[in-house]
């Protein structure tokens, strides 16, 4: 015989608020990965359309560095990055079922990690940019 769960309002979005790291680390997790896939593509197509010649590959990519707002996302992009890997493995890890008891606790180590790193990055991309 079947047995029915109250797993409450599927539809009640007002739920979000009520916080869980493991709820956050799913939507941080998809978020980066979909950010990464959207890069890459970006990246092969600015890329591509530089390499008619060594001038217009070099123009493009000292153009693009001497932008602020481009030296800013590649710190973002870094922050994405390491959180995927992070949270990845993590992930990971626990598919294996390794720290089981203490999922929230290695969400927010990856959380601070990304974080010291990402900080740590800035002065290496704002180099030169002023
Ligand atoms: C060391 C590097 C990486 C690790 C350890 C890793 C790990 C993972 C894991 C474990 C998942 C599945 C999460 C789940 O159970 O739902 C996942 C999902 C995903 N990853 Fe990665 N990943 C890495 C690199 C990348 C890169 C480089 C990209 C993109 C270029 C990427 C894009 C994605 C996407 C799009 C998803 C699916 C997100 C979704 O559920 O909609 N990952 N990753």
């Amino acid at each position: 015989m079947s047995q029915s769960y109250n797993r409450g309002l599927v539809e009640d979005f007002g739920r979000w608020t009520e916080f869980s790291a493991g709820m956050w680390a799913w939507i941080f997790h998809k978020f980066t990965g979909w950010v990464l896939i959207g890069y890459l593509f970006t990246h092969i197509a600015v890329l591509s359309t530089a390499t008619v010649g060594p001038e217009t590959y070099t123009a493009t990519i000292q153009g693009l560095e001497s932008l602020f707002i481009v030296r800013v996302l590649e710190v973002g992009l870094l922050a994405v990055a390491v959180f995927h890997i992070l949270n990845g493995t993590r992930l990971l890890l626990i598919d294996l079922g390794v720290g089981l008891d203490s999922q929230d606790t290695s969400f927010y180590a990856s959380l601070i990690l990304t974080g010291i790193i990402a900080v740590a990055s800035v002065p290496t991309f704002l180099a030169g940019v002023f």
